[in-house]
């Protein structure tokens, strides 16, 4: 191997990504995320083919530049209506397109969106292709390793297959399969068993593809190794609930970023953030703020930050003040832990 092919499998090797969440992971959070990784690619919540083509779409797509690298998730499976939305988040200058596969909740089957999709390799498979025609942006799929009784190596397999000779590259697999009845979305991130065995032999399977490993990753330790057998991570809850003492690590360890800005400097770069939503579009102080409530976690004063973002946000006429002002109870706390 030349030394520009060790470096390419080295760069290749190092993707890590914050999940698409629903209600956790839109603009603002990604804008903050950022703050803390210059490195890792965020993904959108995901966002329905009917929002997109029949609602207020800027609301649904429109993103800070900071963001970049960033992902939109879709979820549909009408190989059209797909194929168009892909084309409108490339034109919003998306880095990637990415297939919901493996949400499991009673809603979005309806809709056929989601893991039920997982029992319908062909039409995934047109849907990805239908989409891969309409864009030059990398369209990439996120599945489970099985639905319901469809719990084998086999089903799993199949499924890639046929997304692969869709002309898909990156799959990223949460690892443990989904009930479709009988349990909640919640549960069904941690009642069925992980299983990164069975995601491990795809990628044995299937060397040429990016498999990107996803489910219960919490540290930057478990996503180094884990990106000894996966060309990439995705990590979920962790990333929402403990962002600066995670991402800070998998910057240190994983893109050996040594350059740490500090819990205060993030918290102030949301100032003009926060200012500038307002203005623009009228956002609330509280819709931003929620998301940064965990900046602080297990330090002293950390209880009176989030006990100050609980509650001044939510005061008629809040504005960015807020932080300033929470930043205060937190050093007051602080100061009397240290003296
Ligand atoms: C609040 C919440 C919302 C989620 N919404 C989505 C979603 O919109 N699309 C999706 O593919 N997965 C969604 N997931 C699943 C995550 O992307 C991820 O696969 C799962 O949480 C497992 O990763 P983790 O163990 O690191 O959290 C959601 C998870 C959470 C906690």
């Amino acid at each position: 191997m030349n030394t520009a092919n060790v470096t390419e499998t080295a760069q290749k090797a190092k993707t890590v990504s914050i999940a698409p969440m629903m209600d956790w992971t839109d603009r603002h959070f990604r804008y903050f995320a950022r703050l803390i990784s210059p490195n890792v690619r965020l993904y959108t919540e995901m966002v329905t083919v009917g929002a997109i083509l029949h609602g207020d779409r800027d609301r649904f797509l429109r993103f800070d530049k900071a963001e970049h690298p960033i992902a939109l998730q879709l979820g549909g499976s009408d190989p059209a209506n797909l194929a168009a939305c892909a084309k409108i988040g490339e034109d919003y200058g998306y880095d990637e397109i990415n297939l919901n596969c493996g949400c499991p909740s009673d809603r979005v089957q309806r809709g056929m969106i989601g893991a039920c999709l997982m029992g319908e390799p062909a039409l995934v498979a047109e849907g990805v292709a239908a989409m891969k025609n309409a864009v030059k942006t990398p369209v990439t799929v996120k599945c489970r390793i099985g639905i319901d009784e469809q719990d084998s190596e086999e089903f799993l397999n199949t499924f890639i297959e046929s997304v692969k000779r869709a002309g898909c590259e990156t799959i990223i697999i949460h690892a443990r399969k989904a009930w479709l009845q009988g349990l909640s979305p919640k549960e069904n991130r941690t009642k069925p068993p992980i299983n990164y065995a069975r995601a491990g032999k795809m990628k044995a399977a299937h060397p040429e593809l990016n498999i990107i490993i996803n489910g219960d990753i919490k540290t930057a330790q478990e996503t180094a190794s884990h990106l000894e057998i996966f060309d990439g991570v995705m990590i979920g809850r962790e990333a929402y609930q403990n962002p600066f003492d995670l991402l800070t690590e998998i910057e240190r360890v994983i893109f050996r970023n040594e350059v740490e800005m500090p819990r205060e400097e993030i918290a102030r770069a949301m100032i003009p953030y926060i200012k500038e939503q307002a203005e623009k579009y009228g956002t609330p102080a509280k819709s931003i703020t929620r998301h940064i409530i965990n900046l602080y976690q297990s330090v002293p004063g950390a209880r009176l930050w989030r006990q100050a973002l609980s509650t001044l946000p939510h005061k008629p006429g809040a504005d960015e003040t807020v932080i300033e002002a929470a930043l205060e109870a937190y050093e007051s706390a602080r100061r009397k832990s240290a003296a």
